[in-house]
C-alpha cells in the first residue's frame, strides 16, 4: 500500500488520520508520507523512497535514528523487563548522571511526556506559592494541559482559533499572556497582577512557533521582575534540554530557574519527559508532599536506560562541540546559497535547531521583535504574511528532492550527529535548489 492509501485508511479510524496534528500535512497540502524505516539521517517511505530527515521525530533523536550504541542498551534492556511498575536502578542511574551535571537540578522526576513534566510544574508552582494564576508568552508552546493552550505555537500556529475548544473560560482566565520581547508590557502586568502569579514559565529558547532566540538581557528581567513579585520561574527545555548543552538554555545562559521540564533527547526517541529543580519544591511532590503527581509507565527502564546511553555518548563524544560545527557550516552553505538565488529567506540558528523563515516585514518604525535587517525574528507577529504560502512551495520542492523537512512553517529543523558533513552538503544543495525554483 501507498502513502495514499494508507492515508485514507487512516482517516477513517483515527481523528484527521493523525496521532499527533503536527503530523497532518494540513500546513503545506498534500497527503502525508507514511515511513516504515529510519537509520542515521534517513527516513524511507512505504514506496521505498529514501528521505534525508531534519524533522528527527521533532528533536529526541540527537544521535540519529537508532544510533547502535543506544539500540544495543535497548535490546539488551528490552531482554530483560519492558516495564516493572516498582523501584529499579535504571531510572536512578539516570537521575543520578543528570543531578551530578546540572546545578539548577537537585530532584528530579521522570513522567512519560512533555506536556506531564510541565503541568506537574505548574502545580507545583501553585503549591509552594499558594496562588492561582500562570504567565506565559504568546508563541510559546508547552504541550497540551487545559491552562496552556492559551496562545500556543506549532500545530495551534497553523490553525485560526489560539485557544482550543474543550477549554473551560475559568481555566484559560488563569493563564496570562504576554508579547516575547517587551520588557515593559511584562512589567506592566506582573504590576496589575504578580502577587498573584504563582509562575512565569517560558520557553528561553522559543522554537515552537519558528526558533525565536531572545535577547539575553530580556531572559534575565523577566526572571527578576517574576522574582521580585514573589513568582517561580520555569524553564520549559523540552526540546532546548540536553539539545543545545547538557543543562540547555540554563546552562548556556548561566541561570537557575526553581523548576525546568524536560522532554525529547532526555529519553532518547522513547517516551520521557521530566520536572526537576530545588529540592524543597520537588519534595511537595508525592508521596515526599500534598501535590500528586503519578504514572503507570513513569519512567519506563526502555526509555530511561536508552536516555542514559544517549546522554552519555553526547558527553563522551563531545557531540555539542561537532554539532556546532557542522551545523554553522550548513547554515553557510545554504545563506551563500539563498543570497545567490536571490530569494529572501533567513535561516535562525541556535546550535543544531534551524528554522528556515522569510525576511521580516517589521511594521514602518517598529523594529522591536525582530533584527534590524529582519534576519531573526523574536516575536510571532514577526512573520512574514506570507510565510503559509511560500513554504508550501518550499517544503513539497524539498520533498521531491529527498529532503524532509517538518509539514509546517511554524516547526523548526533538527540537525543530528548522524547529519555528516557529505549529507549536509547534498541536503544543502537540494535546498538551495528548491529555493531557488
Ligand atoms: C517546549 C515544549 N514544551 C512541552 C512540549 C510537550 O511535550 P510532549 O509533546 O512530549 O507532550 C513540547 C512539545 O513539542 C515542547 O516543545
Amino acid at each position: 500500500m501507498n502513502s495514499h492509501e494508507l492515508f485514507e485508511r487512516s482517516k477513517k479510524v483515527s481523528p484527521g488520520g493523525v496521532h499527533s496534528p503536527v503530523r497532518s500535512f494540513r500546513s503545506v497540502g498534500g497527503d502525508p508520507v507514511f515511513f516504515k524505516s529510519a537509520e542515521g539521517a534517513y527516513l524511507t517511505s512505504v514506496e521505498g523512497r529514501r528521505y534525508i530527515d531534519f524533522c528527527q521525530s521533532f528533536g529526541p533523536n540527537i544521535l540519529g535514528h537508532r544510533d547502535p550504541d543506544v539500540e544495543n542498551v535497548v535490546r539488551a534492556a528490552i531482554g530483560e523487563a519492558w516495564t516493572f511498575g516498582a523501584c529499579e536502578p535504571y531510572s536512578l542511574e539516570l537521575a543520578e548522571w543528570i543531578t551530578t551535571r546540572l546545578p539548577f537540578v537537585e530532584s528530579i522526576r521522570f513522567v512519560c511526556s512533555g506536556t506531564e513534566a510541565v503541568m506537574t510544574a505548574l502545580r507545583i508552582a501553585r503549591a509552594a506559592t499558594g496562588r492561582d494564576l500562570i504567565l506565559k508568552f504568546d508563541g510559546c508552546y508547552h504541550g497540551h494541559a487545559d491552562s496552556l493552550l492559551v496562545r500556543a505555537g506549532s500545530g495551534l500556529a497553523g490553525v485560526s482559533a489560539s485557544d482550543s475548544a474543550g477549554v473551560p473560560a475559568t481555566i484559560a482566565e488563569a493563564t496570562l499572556v504576554c508579547p516575547l520581547d517587551d520588557e515593559t508590557a511584562f512589567e506592566e502586568t506582573m504590576k496589575c497582577f504578580g502577587d498573584r502569579v504563582a509562575a512565569v514559565i517560558l520557553e528561553p529558547l522559543p522554537a515552537n512557533y519558528g526558533l525565536l532566540p531572545q535577547r539575553r538581557e530580556w531572559i534575565e528581567n523577566v526572571t527578576k521582575i517574576a522574582r521580585a513579585r514573589g513568582a517561580l520561574v520555569i524553564f520549559d527545555e523540552v526540546i532546548s534540554g540536553f539539545r543545545v548543552a547538557l543543562g540547555g538554555m540554563a546552562e548556556t545562559l548561566g541561570m537557575q530557574p526553581d523548576l525546568v521540564t524536560y522532554g525529547k533527547v532526555i529519553g532518547g526517541g522513547f517516551p520521557i519527559g521530566a520536572y526537576a529543580g530545588r529540592r524543597e519544591l520537588m519534595e511537595l511532590v508525592a508521596p515526599a508532599g500534598a501535590v500528586y503527581q503519578a504514572g503507570t509507565l513513569a519512567a519506563n527502564p526502555i526509555g530511561t536506560r536508552a536516555g542514559l546511553a544517549t546522554l552519555k555518548k553526547i558527553e563522551n563524544r563531545h557531540v555539542y562541540k561537532e554539532l556546532e560545527s557542522r551545523s554553522r557550516a550548513f547554515v553557510e552553505q545554504l545563506t551563500a546559497g539563498f543570497a545567490k538565488a536571490d530569494v529572501p529567506i533567513c535561516i535562525s540558528r541556535v546550535g543544531s535547531i534551524f528554522w528556515f523563515h522569510l525576511r521580516a516585514e517589521p511594521t514602518r518604525g517598529d523594529l522591536s521583535g525582530s533584527d534590524a535587517d529582519g534576519s531573526t525574528i523574536r516575536r510571532p507577529d514577526r512573520m512574514s504574511p506570507r510565510t503559509r504560502e511560500w513554504y508550501a512551495k518550499f517544503f513539497h520542492r524539498c520533498l521531491g528532492g529527498g529532503v524532509y523537512l517538518a509539514p509546517s512553517p511554524y516547526e523548526v529543523g533538527f540537525i543530528s550527529l548522524a547529519h555528516t558533513p557529505e549529507i549536509l552538503r547534498e541536503a544543502g544543495d537540494t535546498i538551495v535548489a528548491a529555493a531557488a525554483q
